[in-house]
């Protein structure tokens, strides 16, 4: 039993954010037990891990990451997506060839990831399955609940990255097959996206989604020169989620990177599957040049969560993906006007609850959740005081990775 004294907050729903000033937490076997404000007899007689003023929250969860792309962030950031692509992003990828190369960018990877406070992730890996083996081996051995997908890619890619279509679906399978039993780390079907994958590629994955009951992320209608490219090749298809239909390739979970330009269809089927739409409002405007309806398909029930899309985002901090993703929600009201801006008690529910809600119990702290917790200065100061819901808010907009002083994973703390 371990007991921790500071103010304690999370996401209940979209609307309700539990704050407890000065309060306990209480957590046996790595699991919520409670929150008290006074403590009950009963649990006096243990030691209390005592926070003081600091806050204490869930740890935050990322849907949309390319580990490979690391090295590259925060460069090529004034490219659009098709020649980013192509001049930077399928070159660093091709070096995965190298698994000693991989594991070193991957080790890394997964600290820093750490280090900005997300213990879970659904994370792209390459076309190559030495490389994915050692990312998913790696989460695994942390025991980090993850998502981790070999990429698929058979069409319209350069050589040196380019896989023969039965080859890809074996290497899947092979992949699949070695790590369907993990515990924490597991894999996911990833075809990188509709304009380099051919219709029998994507009715293969459907077949081996459907034989090792295994989910799919891809990217979904994420530029107009996507969505436009992905109904070129599928001339039969109205839109980019018809595509997958069509290839009965939505298996649970489905996650649609970015889903930023949907036409009603798309919204529909996502809908139907009860697939996840991640917004990455960092790479939306270095990249991709295109705001999501947040606010819209909140309204609309659609599962929505984040990702900080390394490297077509820069930053792997899922705090500054809630301050930009209010930022972005008001210019689309307001300069767009088709939608409405979001507010912090939704946007802190996004990043925790809701896109934890794809690994288990994780990303509240309500009873039963598991312990991903991170405790955080409380970015105060002497001129006015502040609720725990402003100090949050302040971190997510003012914190840096050094305002998050202890990280908690099911109960341990992690020391990076
Ligand atoms: N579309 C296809 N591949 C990628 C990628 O690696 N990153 C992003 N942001 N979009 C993509
Ligand atoms: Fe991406």
């Amino acid at each position: 039993m371990e007991i921790y004294y500071g103010n304690i907050a999370y996401s209940k729903s979209k609307t309700e954010l539990v704050c407890h000033k000065n309060s306990y937490i209480v957590v046996d076997n790595g699991k919520v037990i409670s929150i008290f404000d006074k403590l009950p007899v009963e649990y006096q007689k243990y030691q209390i891990i005592d926070y003081k003023d600091s806050i204490i929250i869930p740890a935050f969860s990322d849907l949309h990451v390319h580990a490979p792309q690391y090295p590259n962030r925060g460069i090529a950031m004034d490219e659009l997506l098709y020649d980013w692509l192509n001049k930077y992003t399928f070159p660093l990828e091709s070096k995965y060839k190298d698994p000693i190369f991989a594991k070193e960018v991957y080790e890394k990877f997964i600290e820093d990831l750490l280090r900005h406070g997300t213990m879970h992730a659904s994370i792209y890996a390459t076309i190559h399955n030495e490389a994915t083996d050692i990312l998913i081996n790696l989460l695994e051995e942390k025991g980090i609940r993850s998502f981790v997908g070999k990429v698929n890619m058979d069409k319209d890619s350069p050589d040196y990255l380019i896989e023969d279509t039965l080859e890809s679906i074996k290497n899947t399978e092979i992949f699949i097959k070695k790590h369907q039993n993990n515990l924490y780390a597991k894999p996911i079907i990833t075809p990188r996206f509709a304009p380099t994958c051919s219709f029998e590629l994507l009715k293969k994955l459907g077949e081996l989604g459907k034989k090792y009951n295994c989910g799919t992320q891809t990217h979904i209608v994420e530029s107009l020169w996507e969505r436009e490219e992905a109904k070129k090749c599928y001339p039969g298809c109205t839109s980019d989620m018809r595509i997958y239909e069509r290839a009965d390739l939505i298996n649970k979970p489905f996650i649609a990177g970015h889903f930023i330009f949907p036409s009603e269809e798309d919204i529909e089927i996502l809908k139907k599957y009860d697939g996840y739409a991640v917004q990455c409002p960092n790479a939306t405007v270095n990249v991709i040049a295109g705001i999501m309806r947040t606010g819209y398909l909140l309204d609309n029930d659609i599962n929505l969560s984040y990702g900080s899309d390394i490297s077509a985002g820069e930053y792997l901090g899922i705090y500054r993906g809630i301050s930009d993703s209010i930022r972005l929600s008001k210019i689309k009201s307001f300069y767009e006007n088709d939608d409405r801006s979001i507010t912090f008690k939704e946007a802190f529910y996004i990043a925790t609850k809701k896109s934890g809600e794809i690994f288990g119990n994780v990303g509240s702290f309500e009873e039963g959740y598991e312990f991903d917790a991170l405790v955080i200065n409380n970015m105060s100061d002497s001129f006015i005081d502040l609720s725990i819901e402003e100090m949050l808010e302040r971190f997510c907009y003012l914190g840096e990775t050094k305002d998050i002083t202890h990280r908690y994973l099911r109960g341990k703390e992690i020391i990076i």
